[in-house]
Parts: structure tokens; sequence; C-alpha cells
């Protein structure tokens, strides 16, 4: 087959470890038969230097016209001194609101290879850890109605936390499709015994389930699944909630993993088009001197190729070379140990795309 995507480098580290990220899709597409065809756009500072604004048109217009998206990252020091409303960050919400992108994938995945960087005992993580929080990326707080007013304390400020049905439901059967391609067990996150939206949310997604008879659901309180999450995290496999939960669980759950330059991401739309990118930043202090770690962009193309496009082999492909490359000792500078040599950006990709 063959598969359109928009690439969006960005800055920074963004070209370089994306530039990795292509070299690996080329060689699934050559040993699995299928052809990627790359349509590189603007976004972010480099768009603001060319173009003059950190999304232009065309991008958004050449992504809808493409089956995926890819995303190195954005942003740096460059332009830090431009008021927040010009920043090239705003271009990550300006995608996801023009794409339509109300799901956000972030897996925490223990490699065994790296087990040491993990935070919590050995027998804790033993075997290893495969979590992803399912966070709902469009509504909630974040975009509730906001203000400020006079009260009885003086001036206060409020933020509102709503949600409908429509948005809750959407988020669950994402989480739930996702369960029956992994372990059909799903933990639902939300503050029920407080919270009025929690209630809706405990209710719609309880419907939900119900059409999934095969998966195993789970209701846990938010401060209970943060405890758990170092506890016995081993109990997760699919985790779904709100926007303020998610962000602050998918943060949680993806540090008890080690290096941020191992962790994908995916936003995902209906219809199951998305635009994947790593967690981390455009690293500015790293940019240019092949000291970045591909891996987060590299696994991030593997989620694309499982969840957009259904190509589960190739996936496990990617994840089994990244996988390889650390089980032969191979490792960039942030997940080297104290004075061991490490390969660089490149280096790594070629590796990789070896394997
Ligand atoms: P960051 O993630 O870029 O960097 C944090 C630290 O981790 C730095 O020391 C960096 O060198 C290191 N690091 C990050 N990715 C790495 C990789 N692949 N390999 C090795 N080391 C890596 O976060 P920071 O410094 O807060 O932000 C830098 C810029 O990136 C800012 O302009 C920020 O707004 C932007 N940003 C963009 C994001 C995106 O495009 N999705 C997400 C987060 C930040
Ligand atoms: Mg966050």
């Amino acid at each position: 087959m063959n598969y359109k995507l928009a690439v969006i480098p960005g800055d920074g580290i963004g070209p370089e470890v994306v530039e990795q990220t292509l070299k690996v899709l080329d060689k699934v597409g050559t040993k699995f038969g299928h052809t990627f065809e790359y349509t590189k756009v603007l976004a972010g500072g480099c768009a603001i230097d060319e173009k003059g604004e950190c999304l232009p048109q065309e991008t958004i217009d050449i992504c809808k016209a493409s089956d995926a998206v890819l995303l190195g990252a954005v942003g740096g020091w460059k332009w830090d001194t431009l008021p927040g409303d010009q920043r090239p960050e705003r271009a990550l919400l300006g995608l996801r609101k023009a794409l339509g992108l109300f799901a956000n994938l972030r897996p925490a995945l223990l490699f065994d290879e790296l087990a040491e960087a993990c935070p919590l005992k050995p027998e804790i993580v033993e075997g290893g850890l495969d979590i992803v929080v399912v966070r709902e990326l469009t509504g909630g707080i974040y975009f509730g109605e906001k203000g400020t007013k006079e009260t009885d304390l003086g001036p206060a400020a409020y933020d509102v936390e709503q949600y409908a049905e429509e948005e809750v439901r959407r988020i669950a059967e994402v989480a739930f499709d996702m369960a029956m391609k992994r372990n059909k067990k799903v933990t639902s996150v939300d503050k029920a015994n407080v919270l009025e939206s929690s209630r809706l949310w405990r209710r719609v997604v309880a419907e939900v389930a119900e059409k999934y008879p095969e998966v195993e659901l789970n209701n846990l309180y938010i401060d209970n699944a943060a405890m758990q999450m170092v506890r016995n995290p081993k109990q997760f496999d699919v985790i779904v909630t709100s926007n303020i939960f998610g962000d602050i669980l998918s943060d949680e759950a993806s540090m008890i993993t080690g290096s941020i330059g191992m962790l994908p991401s995916a936003s995902l739309a209906k219809g199951n088009f998305g635009m994947y990118e790593p967690v981390h930043g455009s690293a500015p202090d790293i940019a240019g001197q092949d000291l970045a770690n591909p891996m987060a962009t590299i696994l991030s193309a593997a989620m694309m190729l499982r969840y957009t496009f259904g190509l589960g082999k190739e996936a496990d492909a990617i994840e089994a070379a990244v996988k390889k490359v650390l089980a032969d000792g191979w490792r960039t500078p942030d997940i080297a140990k104290e004075g061991e040599e490490a390969i660089g950006t490149a280096k790594a990709g070629d590796l990789i795309a070896a394997e």
C-alpha cells in the first residue's frame, strides 16, 4: 500500500530525530512492500521565520490531505521572547484543533534493557511495564468557562470542568478499541465521589463498556490511581481519563520508565487519523550536535503504523529493532551510564534501520 504522510520536522532536534525516523520507515516499506510518501511542511519557529506565522494554512491543508502526521518538535530560545500568543508552541494547539485530535495516547513502556533507569524498586516492575494512558485532549477544565469574580473572601478566579456525554463516549471508545488490540483491560480514572462531571464520565464509560463484553473495566479515583502508579503499576494496561487527570497521570506514568528520549505519543481524531510525535520538546541545548535520542520519534512512527494504518507486524518490527539495538548495548548520551561510551543520533537511526 501507499501511505501519504505530512511530516513536520519543526525546530531544534526535531529535524534530526525525524530524519532518523524516515530512514526507519523507508526500511519498513522495503521489507513489507509499502511506500511511505512524505510531504514536509513548516510549523513552529521555522514557520514564523519563513512565513510569518507558526502554523500556515498550507500546513493544515497538507496535514488534512494526508493519512497521518509525523511531528518532531517545535519551539526554541530564539522565539522565547515573543508574546505568548505568537510563540511557536501555539502551532500544537492549532494543529489539535484543526485536525480534531481529541484523544492523546501516551504509552509508558519500560524496556528490560533500561530497567536501571526506573526509579521504582526492581521487584515492582519485574517483567517490564506496558501501560497506555488515553487522555481526553479537547475538553474538560482546560477548555471550560473561566473568569474572575468577587467573593466573600475577596477577588477569586474559576475554571469550569465540563464534559458532554458525547465527549466521554468517543474517548472511551478509543480506549476500549485499544484494549481489544492489547490485553482487554481498561481502568477508567475519575473523581466520581466528589465531581458531578466525573459521575457522568463513569456512567458513560460503563455504557460504552457494555459494547465490549470481553474487556474488563475497573474504575479508580485519581488520587488512588496516582498512588497505585508507583505502588503497583503492573496492574494497569489501558487507562482512560479526562484532560487534566490525564495530563498529570501520563507524566507520572512516563517518568517511571526513565528517559524522555524514549517516550512516543499519538493524538487521534475520529476515523483513526492521527498525529504522532515524541513526548519531548525541541531540546535547544543539544540541537545540531548529533546528541539527540531519536527513539521516541521512531517509536511514535511505530504507533502510527499500528493505530492509524493497522500495520501491527510492521509496528512490532520497529519496536523489536529498538529493543535489539538497546540489548546490543548501544546507547545515546541521554540513556548511557556514567563513563559509558555513547553513539550519536544518526548512528542510532542507522542501527535501528538496519535491524
Ligand atoms: P525538552 O523536552 O525539549 O528538553 C528537556 C531536557 O531533555 C533537555 O535537557 C533536553 O536536552 C533533553 N531531551 C529532550 N529530548 C531529548 C532527546 N530526544 N534526546 C536526548 N535528550 C533529550 O523540554 P524543554 O527544554 O522544556 O523545552 C525546549 C523547547 O521545546 C521549548 O521551546 C518548549 O516549549 C518546546 N517543547 C515543545 C514540545 C513539542 O513540540 N511537542 C513539547 C515540549 C516542549
Ligand atoms: Mg503535561
